[in-house]
This record gives structure tokens, C-alpha cells and sequence, in this order.
């Protein structure tokens, strides 16, 4: 018989949790025998003292066993999935599932929604007509048997510990502890059936962490507690000090990750796309000129039009993107004088189009997919005074606020600035 006083007191005075308490104690709390003042006041403890290595793989496993485990098994090759810590303009799972897919690697894919002042995959995929996120576990491992992806959310059957955990950290100031952020992201991964996880963590102003040695932390957690669990992990450290690509906003960015399909993406997401995707080949013994080929022959796309069509969208969008939701109308952000842009603060960009209609403040929130920003200059940019720096795609809501934080969230200068970070940082683990 475990006291959740004991090990809140252990833990308080810098002792270690055993692995039997820790499954004992997720499986109580899930069940809802451990009240939350306790687990509050245990997971400040954890977010103040931290956990070693064998207290987080416990952690996280515990945390995966509190629900269902997908067996996917009987679907031949290795698993791979990708997750991003979350970015502005970040749509790269919509072009790189597909891509992957038709490489022949099954990708199985659990994807959430927006969170602040990120988008979020499930939105950005129910912005075309028809599609489902909502599909039955047995459907889902269908799909993956037999197109090679399934992309839905997460079902409250998934890691339903971390739901409840993750709702209590919300409103107890233990959001942003490495372990626990780690434990939520892991458990609920790894609960997909997947055999590898290539995970992009994402670096700068439009990022959760902000700094370097942050993001670094973090990786090394993923990827050292995949390993204890027996999945091949890699992290790829990104850049996020501006938005990925040009369309900020869930149909503009399903419109932008056709482009990156067809092979006339931006720059940037594509080459994001492609990094992740070799990475994704290489854990599944695959080689990786595979995608290049893919890329140009037209196969991701076509993957892309089948995955849309069997889980009930319209696949005419590939073809015609008008079909997608457009916004009524559009307002320009002009440069206010001539410079350089020398900073963007990327999750400023994220609230304007957040405060459009893109994203949600409260969970309760609907949001407007047509809504959103198209950029049409890049951090070194040079500006004239008037300019378009970028365009709202809007339906008459949130303008004059969006416009007020994009204002703050540009900086110009007259010197031109140094040449913008490497998109890619470093890779960790593999
Ligand atoms: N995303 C998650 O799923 N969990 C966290 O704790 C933070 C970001």
C-alpha cells in the first residue's frame, strides 16, 4: 500500500521514486483514487527536482500502459512516425506523411490540435471538405495496413493518464518541465505500435523552448527514453526563429503543402520535408533517394489524394485548390519604412493568426479554417516603406488586434542583420 504523501515527501527532499510506485501510483491517479491536490503538489515536486533516467522511462511507460496499446504488429516493415514540439506554419507532417508512405514505410500517425500559439495537424487536415480525424482504432490500423498511413487524433483511449496530467500541469504552473513534457510526448507516441519516432524539436521565438540548451535538453530526454523503451528515436534540433514557410493558417497551409507535393514549395518546407523524410527512410533501412524520386514523380502526391479520399475528404483539392475554404477577404501588413527585417518574433505571427480565427484560445473554441497569413518576406528581407510585408486572409474578425501584434512582432533595421540560422541544427540519437 503506497501513501502518495510518502513519495511527494521523498521526492520533495531529493530522494528517487521506485518503478513499482510510479505504475502504482499513474494507475490509482488515472483510475481517479489519487486526488489532484496530491498529485499537484507531486508534480511540482518533479518539476523543481526532476527525474533521473530510470524514474522517466518508468514514468512514461506507466503513463502508456494507463490505456490502450495499438498492436500493429501484423502490418509488415518498420513503423515510423514523426512529431514536432510545435512551430508557426509548421505543416510539414501533411506532405511528409505521404511522401514517407510511398517510399513504402507505414507511417501510423496520431496527431493533435493547436496548441497557443501553434497550429495543429488535426485542424489543418479537417480543413478539407469531408475529412475525418475521427476514425475507429480497427480503421485506422487498416488504413496503415493498406495505404500506408492513417492520420487521426488522439483517442481517449491513447495515454489517458497524460490527458488528466497534462490538464492538471496546465492550471499548476508545471507545464514547462522537461521530464514531464518528455513523459507526456513519449507515452502517447509510443502508444501508436510505432518501432521508430523521428522527432523535430523546434528552437527559437516561435518555439516552446526558446533557447538552444533547452531544446538540447529535451531531445536528449526523447531520445534517452525511447532507447530505454526499445525504439529507435532520433531528434532533429530546427530552427523556429521565423514562420516555416509562407502560409500561416489551416487551408493556406494544406494549400502550401500541396505546393511542397507537387514540387513548388517554399524553400524552407520543403527542405524541412525532405530532412525529415530521409531521416524517417533511414530508420526503416530504406534508401534515401527514394524520396527524391517520389518527390518528382508525382507519388507523394498521389498518396496524399488516397489517404484524403479514404478518410472521407476530397481529394479534388490536389487538383483544384479553390475547393479548399477561402477567406472573404484580404488586408495587406505594409513595412512602416524602409530597412531590413532583422527580427521576427514567430509566435507573435502565430497569435495574429490566432486572433483571426486560425487558432483557439480555449479549447471550447471553434476555429475558422479559410482564415490565416500569407508572408512574402523573410527575416533579412530588404523593405520598402508600403510594402506588403505579408497579407491577412481574414472574415472580418481579430484585424485591428492581429495588426497591432504583427506591428510588435516585426523588427527592421537599417544595417542589413546577419545571415538567418541554419534551418537545421544538429541531430541527436541514431
Ligand atoms: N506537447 C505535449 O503533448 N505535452 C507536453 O507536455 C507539451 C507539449
Amino acid at each position: 500500500m503506497i501513501r502518495t504523501v510518502d513519495l511527494i515527501e521523498r521526492k520533495r527532499d531529493g530522494g528517487a521514486l521506485r518503478d513499482e510506485e510510479i505504475y502504482a501510483l499513474i494507475d490509482a491517479y488515472t483510475r481517479g483514487d489519487v486526488p489532484d491536490y496530491q498529485m499537484s503538489a507531486l508534480l511540482m515536486t518533479i518539476y523543481l527536482k526532476g527525474f533521473s533516467g530510470a524514474e522517466l522511462a518508468a514514468w512514461t511507460d506507466a503513463m502508456l500502459r494507463s490505456g490502450e496499446v495499438l498492436d500493429l504488429s501484423s502490418i509488415p516493415g518498420v513503423k515510423v512516425d514523426k512529431h514536432s514540439t510545435g512551430g508557426v506554419g509548421d505543416k510539414i507532417s501533411l506532405p511528409l506523411a505521404p511522401l514517407v508512405a510511398a517510399c513504402g514505410v507505414p507511417v501510423p500517425m496520431v496527431s493533435g490540435r493547436g496548441l497557443g500559439h501553434t497550429g495543429g495537424t488535426l485542424d489543418k487536415l479537417e480543413s478539407i471538405p469531408g475529412f475525418s480525424t475521427q476514425q475507429p482504432v480497427e480503421r485506422f490500423i487498416e488504413l496503415v495496413a493498406t495505404i500506408g498511413l492513417g492520420l487521426i487524433g488522439q483517442t481517449a483511449e491513447i495515454a489517458p493518464a497524460d490527458k488528466k496530467l497534462y490538464a492538471l500541469r496546465d492550471v499548476t504552473g508545471t507545464v514547462p518541465s522537461i521530464p514531464l513534457i518528455t513523459s507526456s510526448i513519449m507515452s502517447k507516441k509510443l502508444a501508436e505500435g510505432i518501432d521508430g519516432l523521428v522527432l523535430d524539436v523546434k528552437v527559437g521565438s516561435g518555439a516552446f523552448m526558446k533557447t538552444e540548451a533547452d531544446a538540447r535538453a529535451l531531445a536528449e530526454a526523447m531520445v534517452g527514453v525511447g532507447q530505454r523503451m526499445g525504439r529507435r528515436v532520433v531528434a532533429l534540433l530546427t530552427n523556429m526563429d521565423q514562420p516555416l514557410g509562407r502560409a500561416v493558417g489551416n487551408a493556406l497551409e494544406v494549400r502550401e503543402s500541396i505546393d511542397i507535393l507537387k514540387g513548388c514549395g517554399p524553400e524552407d518546407t520543403t527542405a524541412l520535408t525532405l530532412g525529415l523524410a530521409y531521416t524517417m527512410l533511414d530508420m526503416a533501412a530504406k534508401p534515401t533517394t527514394d524520396v527524391d524520386k517520389a518527390l518528382s514523380d508525382g507519388r507523394g502526391l498521389a498518396k496524399f489524394a488516397e489517404i484524403i479520399e479514404a478518410q472521407g475528404g476530397d481529394p479534388r483539392v490536389i487538383d483544384d485548390p479553390n475547393r479548399l475554404p477561402t477567406a472573404r477577404y484580404k488586408r495587406d501588413f505594409l513595412a512602416p519604412r524602409d530597412g531590413y527585417i532583422s527580427a521576427i518574433d514567430a509566435q507573435g505571427v502565430g497569435l495574429a493568426a490566432l486572433v483571426l480565427g486560425a487558432g483557439r484560445a480555449t479549447k471550447e473554441e471553434d476555429i475558422d479554417p479559410a482564415v490565416g497569413l500569407m508572408l512574402h518576406k523573410r527575416l533579412g528581407d530588404k523593405v520598402k516603406a508600403g510594402e506588403p510585408i505579408l497579407t491577412l486572409e481574414h472574415n472580418d474578425r481579430g484585424v485591428d488586434d492581429a495588426l497591432h501584434r504583427l506591428t510588435a512582432a516585426y523588427t527592421l533595421s537599417d544595417e542589413a542583420p546577419p545571415a538567418a540560422k541554419p534551418l537545421f541544427i544538429d541531430r541527436i540519437g541514431g
